[in-house]
């Protein structure tokens, strides 16, 4: 109450609030646009999506409008898109509405029927009563069963539109969420990308379904209940309403408290999803170390946090609806009270009594349901601006777009003094003025220790991240300036713990190649030496590989990774190599599939196998960001204080 008080006396609070609403989606608006999004979509997404723009543009570049103007200009602007959603659906949704017309007049005719009841049994002799009450039970069950029809038909639609809309809003976002340069994913916890994708997706279309629906039967209960309660007894309806407006008032406040607290509530649910997610994800790593009590107790000590504000808003929620019930039955009481007395001076029937005590109840019924679908938009409206938000977000590098080389691609590649550091670590840069020139058809060994930035060369050249500054050349050509997906299709990468999705192993090979014929899969899996132990499984290379390739050993996962590589026949293969000691079999399976790989095309292996190192054409050893020495093994040898041979010495290199 404290908190209403504060409230009612003091409008800079709701102001506040207001403001923190939009600060606080602001904050999440993403930066300018350096790039194009050039995926394909629909007409319809199209039109959808450019509106979309319009209306975010129109919020971001608006920036001189005072706070208040802002706030209402947001709102009406977030009701325009959650609207314009459901325009897809107008046709289905309009048959509901109408449906729901004549289902809200029948339960709106019902009152008044029933009072028509009681004063027939009341006013008319016994033979003539039987006969009027068996026409009107006809009549009422004929009406009843119409109101029963068209209810399910609305129910029906509203519903089945309402998954559509679902459908294609997670379509949208997923296709948004998969668009995005690697750097967001570094940035964005999946559970949280995720929850949106669920969560988010469904509040927002049962928002302009269901909530429309029930909506507008409680707006349509509402009125014809006020103008029904009217035509019976006019004084009756004027002492009954004398209780929304104070209920309107409070209802306000309350919905946008509630709407503030019901969105802590949704992040602190996000993040418990996301830490549960993880750890069930990396279930190994946690039994591996024996944490699952230590995790149980981390999460209940989340879930404790959840559960303090769930507490909060059960608090605002009881409160709200506490007051609202108890002044409706006040209103009711003193309606009951005075409507004895019209009785007794027979001002009023006792059936018209009946008949508006039911349309009251009626009114606060659908009062209480407006308010709820009110609370319900509201929270829709959150969701929405956090999943378009997403879905609004053009990448920073797009999946598409840019040249095509139409001479076949030789196989150079230049890094000219390329800095770069990564987006979530800005001030730790891992590469310094890195030089590199890599000749087509070669093979190129990239050494250093640990945490030099091996792998990150590799990011780069598959553009995975672009630098902060310098370029990177293709044959010359800035990698910036080629299409994303003809890059990729040239180049392919074994990367250092090749993760396989939980298909077969032919689907794992496929992947990225969903053109290629058996003949060539095969082909692939007996270079990579995958055929010597899928032939030996129940299902050959249909064998399912488990969740992240679990069902594999490391070493079959990586000779799986290997073919997944060669079947693209790429003109640059990156090979960046595992850390972990595999089996003396593996080890050597591994290493013929390697070796068979590299013949003909521009290779860079980023090396910790010396047997690898000794093959290569030239050795770049990376330090502090930069490149530290060249040559091959036995220049690099002879070096009298060089870095590559203290590397050798000790021992960084199986
Ligand atoms: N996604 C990332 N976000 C932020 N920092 C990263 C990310 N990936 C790597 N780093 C950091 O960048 C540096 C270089 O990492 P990189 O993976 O390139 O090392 P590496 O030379 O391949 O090491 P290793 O031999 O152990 O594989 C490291 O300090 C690492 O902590
Ligand atoms: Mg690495």
């Amino acid at each position: 109450m404290t908190i209403l008080w504060k409230l009612l006396t003091n409008p800079s609070v709701l102001r506040k609030l207001g403001c923190c609403g939009i600060g606080g989606s602001q904050k999440y608006l993403f930066g300018s646009c350096l790039t194009r999004q050039t995926t394909r979509f629909s007409r319809k997404d199209r039109v959808f999506i450019g509106l979309r723009h319009c209306t975010t543009n129109a919020i971001r570049s608006d920036t001189s409008v005072p706070v208040i103007h802002a706030v209402k200009a947001k709102k009406r602007s977030e009701l325009r898109t959650l609207i314009l959603l459901a325009a897809p659906e107008k046709w289905t949704l309009m048959k509901a509405i109408a449906l729901l017309l004549v289902s809200s007049s029948v339960t709106m005719a019902v009152p008044f029927c029933f009072g028509k009841v009681i004063d027939v049994v009341n006013t008319v002799e016994k033979t003539g009563m039987k006969e009027n009450l068996n026409q009107l039970t006809l009549a009422l069950f004929v009406v009843f069963l119409i109101g029963g029809v068209s209810n399910f038909g609305r129910v029906y639609l509203m519903s089945t539109a309402g998954h559509r809309i679902t459908q294609s809003l997670r379509k949208q976002a997923y296709a948004a969420i998969l668009q995005q340069e690697t750097a967001m994913f570094d940035r964005e916890s999946t559970g949280e990308l995720v929850g949106r994708l669920s969560g988010d997706t469904q509040l927002i279309s049962s928002a302009v379904t269901s909530n429309v629906s029930d909506g507008l039967r409680s707006a349509i209960m509402a009125i014809t209940g006020v103008s029904m309660m009217f035509y019976v007894s006019p004084s009756l309806a004027l002492l009954g309403l004398a209780v929304v407006p104070p209920v309107a008032v409070f209802g306000a406040i309350w919905g946008r408290v509630l709407k503030k607290v019901s969105k802590d509530l949704q992040s602190s649910i996000a993040v418990v999803n996301a830490t549960a997610e993880e750890r069930i994800g990396n279930i190994r790593t946690v039994k591996a170390f024996a944490q699952e009590k230590r995790e149980i107790d981390r999460y209940s000590a989340k879930l404790q946090d959840v559960l303090k504000l769930c507490y909060k808003e059960s608090l605002y929620r009881g409160m709200f609806f506490g007051m609202t019930g108890l002044s409706g039955n006040i209103i009711a009481l003193s309606v009951l009270y005075n409507g004895i007395f019209m009785v007794s001076n027979a001002d009023i029937t006792i059936g018209s009594l009946s008949a508006f005590l039911l349309y009251a109840g009626y009114v606060g019924i659908s009062l209480n349901g407006l308010s709820k679908a009110y609370s319900e938009l509201n929270k829709a409206l959150g969701a929405n601006a956090r999943l378009f938000e997403l879905i609004d977000r053009q990448p920073l590098i797009p999946i598409q777009g840019g040249q095509i080389l139409e001479k076949e691609l030789s196989g150079n590649v230049t890094f000219q003094n390329v800095f770069f550091a990564y987006p979530t670590r800005e001030k730790m840069p891992v590469l310094k003025g890195f030089n590199l020139n890599i000749e087509k058809c070669s093979m190129t060994a990239i050494v250093g220790s640990s945490g030099s930035g091996k792998s990150t060369v590799a990011s780069l050249l598959l553009r995975l991240y672009d630098p902060t500054k310098g370029s990177i050349l293709l044959d010359n050509h800035n990698l910036r300036l080629l299409d994303s997906a003809w890059l990729k299709s040239q180049i392919s990468i074994v990367s250092q713990e090749p993760i396989l999705f939980s298909c077969s192993i032919r689907d794992n090979i496929l992947y990225g190649m969903e053109s290629a014929t058996d003949f060539d899969v095969e082909e692939a899996a007996r270079q990579a030496h995958v055929l010597q132990f899928a032939e030996k499984m129940t299902d050959k290379l249909d064998t399912i590989v488990g969740e992240r390739g679990i069902a594999l050993s490391g070493g079959q996962r990586q000779r799986v990774a290997i073919a997944r590589a060669l079947i693209k026949k790429p003109k640059i293969l990156i090979l960046d190599e595992a850390t972990s000691a595999l089996d003396a079999e593996s080890e050597y399976f591994v290493q013929e599939a390697v070796e068979r790989a590299i013949r003909g095309r521009t290779v860079i292996t980023i090396a910790h196998r010396l047997s690898t190192i000794k093959n290569a054409d030239k050795i770049v050893v990376l330090d502090g960001g930069q490149v530290a020495e060249t040559g091959t093994y036995v220049e690099l040898m002879n070096l009298k204080h060089g870095l590559f041979k203290k590397l050798v010495k000790h021992q960084t290199f199986a």
